[in-house]
């Protein structure tokens, strides 16, 4: 949610500022912009307009780009709408500072009438630029030196942060700081980079550092990096070696990122399986769950912390963990769970699963449990991210950057770890047969092959989505594992193309939503075999009897659905336990091409971002 970006250094600013923006662009991008100094003339120019960051590129023509430090913002609106005003950076009422912010400053409002009543005149909408005009006046009011009003006016401000400041009178320094928002500073040879994540940073340096809540990075030219935090205290940076490699970052002959990562499911999810599922000495191995195996065996009940698809992938290991495990699972959205008051007992274990691991909600119930006495595992994809630092253990889902904002490849791996962590914990408690176990094994290892099948469909997917092009609201039906993946895929569907789409244990249709059915209403029903699979189809001459029109996801060894639906889409037979990984991938060709034959932009829809990092 915002991107913030910063370069001081030997080299032009700008070149290296636009092209990281791009790459965090994905994070938010209703408007952009983006900070200079000018040492030769001593000015800080400020360029920044509506829009994307190609806007921004135009909006720059000709205009004075040079200068060897600069800031820049890629906005996801919070406070005041997406224009080029309430765009970042924002100056101080002086000119002499900019301020780039990604989080939001809770109580600004406050902030800004004692600005105001000094005699603070304020531009923008936004709680960014009370913060700026704080600094600066806490600067000028104890006439300190910069580092010190920021330290200041951080002790003051409630909310969350990751920001960069530079100031006019001195090019030779970028100040950045962080409180529940992301930021990472990259080392190179006489150069530094500060970036929301490490995607822009990754072409010129391997070398990071990490910001810690609290902590501020004095960010000086031609001199080590200092941390200190908001009491001064000086803190040892710790410098961790990024594993991520460009090409992951690249569309790589794909459209869109999010086709390119549907279909590298079958690689990632290897990925995500190898060296942790042997089937030849039938082991499961996840360091994080070994470490800490009486906490699972003695888990009182589980609980599952999660948003949007992450929390789909979570209500599958609930029925994992239950079938296996024979523990009691509660999956909860992290944004209600967080603001009750939820039963905690010491002995239950916590999984916060999330693909960035900044999710801000999902950081604040963490917090919450682990003040219970909770054990907290994450289940995270953005290596270093604040949630996978901030659990006692976890599992990487390790499928490399996702890039599209509708969530894929990172939904399919969430969901082979956590199958992997119901099977080690069932063995290890004895709640599952060994042939059993085995078999799945066996099954799970054997997914990525029957993903290729399916993805060889996509053709034929593309075709099927034409017919669908028409159509204002969708209804996705499943029952038992089938019921998160039609959650799921409802929610593909929306938030790419705009569709409305609803998901529903198919059985609970007639207890409402079936006054929706007439002969427009398209019905994606999931009816692969399974325990439910006869109510299944009784549930699918409901809605043909009120001639909505079923488009059923079927195993290839199916007969009945397939002379029940209008259209059927093939996937191969596994065991019900693991369907989910395979039914979700027509789902998601489907939602991208119709998205794509309705000319939606798949990859940054509107109103979204990647990365949630406020509430
Ligand atoms: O990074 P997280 O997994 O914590 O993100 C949670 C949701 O914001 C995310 O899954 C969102 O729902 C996706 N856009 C869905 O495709």
């Amino acid at each position: 949610m915002c991107g913030i970006l910063g370069y001081i250094g030997n080299r032009e600013a700008y070149p290296i500022l636009i092209k990281g923006l791009h790459r965090l662009e994905y994070r938010g991008y209703d408007s952009a912009g983006i900070a200079l100094i000018n040492r030769e003339n001593s000015k800080l120019n400020i360029y920044k307009t509506k829009g994307r960051v190609s806007d921004l590129e135009e909006f720059t023509k000709g205009k004075d780009i040079s200068g060897t430090v600069g800031i820049a913002h890629t906005r996801w609106a919070t406070h005041g709408e997406p224009n080029h005003i309430n765009a970042h950076p924002h100056y101080s009422q002086s000119e002499n500072l900019a301020l780039i912010h990604n989080g939001i400053i809770e109580n600004y409002a406050v902030l800004k009438e004692s600005l105001i009543r000094k005699g603070y005149v304020f531009q923008s909408e936004t709680d960014t630029e009370v913060l700026v005009q704080l600094i600066e006046y806490i600067k000028t009011d104890n006439n300190t030196d910069i580092s010190t009003a920021i330290q200041l006016a951080l002790k003051q401000v409630i909310g969350a942060y990751a920001i960069a400041v530079v100031e006019k009178e001195n090019p030779d320094l970028i100040i950045a700081a962080r409180k529940s928002s992301p930021l990472v500073v990259g080392i190179g040879q006489d150069e530094f980079f500060l970036a929301s994540d490490a995607s822009p940073i990754i072409e010129y340096t391997n070398q990071v550092i990490y910001l810690n809540d609290e902590e501020i990075a004095l960010i000086h030219r031609n001199e080590q990096l200092r941390i200190i935090n908001l009491s001064n205290v000086e803190k040892t940076p710790q410098i961790t070696l990024l594993e991520m490699s460009l090409n992951e970052l690249e569309k790589g002959g794909y459209p869109h990122f999010m086709l390119k990562e549907i279909f590298e499911q079958p690689r990632t999810l290897r990925d995500c399986m190898s060296g942790r599922l042997n089937t030849g000495n039938g082991r499961v191995v996840l360091s994080g769950i070994i470490d800490h195996r009486e906490k699972f065996i003695n888990a009182r009940r589980i609980i599952i912390l999660a948003c949007g698809t992450s929390w789909h992938a979570g209500l599958i290991g609930e029925y994992l963990f239950e079938e296996f495990c024979r523990i009691p699972v509660e999956v909860e959205y992290s944004s209600e769970f967080r603001y009750r008051r939820p039963v905690i007992y010491p002995d239950d274990v916590v999984i916060a699963v999330s693909q960035s691991g900044e999710t801000a909600d999902t950081l604040a119930a963490i917090e919450l449990a682990k003040q219970a006495g909770a054990f907290v595992y994450g289940i995270c994809n953005v290596v270093g991210s604040s949630i996978a630092r901030n659990t006692d253990s976890g599992s990487y889902t390790h499928v490399g950057p996702e890039i599209g904002v509708a969530s894929t490849k990172a939904f399919t791996a969430q969901v082979a770890v956590l199958t992997m962590m119901a099977l080690n914990i069932a063995r290890e408690k004895k709640t599952i047969s060994e042939q059993q176990y085995l078999a799945l094994l066996s099954e799970l290892s054997g997914i990525p092959g029957k993903i290729e099948t399916i993805l060889q469909q996509n053709r034929y997917i593309e075709d099927l989505s034409k017919i669908f092009t028409y159509a204002h609201n969708f209804i996705y039906l499943g029952r038992g594992y089938s019921y998160p993946v039609a959650v799921e895929g409802a929610l593909k569907l929306k938030e790419i193309s705009y569709i409305h789409a609803e998901g529903y244990p198919a059985a609970e249709m007639k207890h409402g939503p079936i006054a929706l059915i007439d002969n427009e209403m398209p019905v994606v029903v999931i009816a692969i075999n399974s325990t439910t699979y006869d109510k299944m189809t009784s549930n699918i001459q409901e809605i043909k009897a009120r001639k909505g029109r079923i488009l059923a996801i079927v195993n290839k060894s199916d007969c009945k659905v397939r002379e029940m639906a209008d259209y059927t889409i093939e996937i191969p037979d596994t065991e019900e336990c693991l369907s989910p990984l395979l039914s979700i991938v027509p789902l998601q060709l489907l939602s991208y091409h119709i998205a794509v034959k309705k000319g939606r932009d798949v990859d940054m829809p509107r109103n979204l971002a990647k990365s949630v990092t406020v509430e």
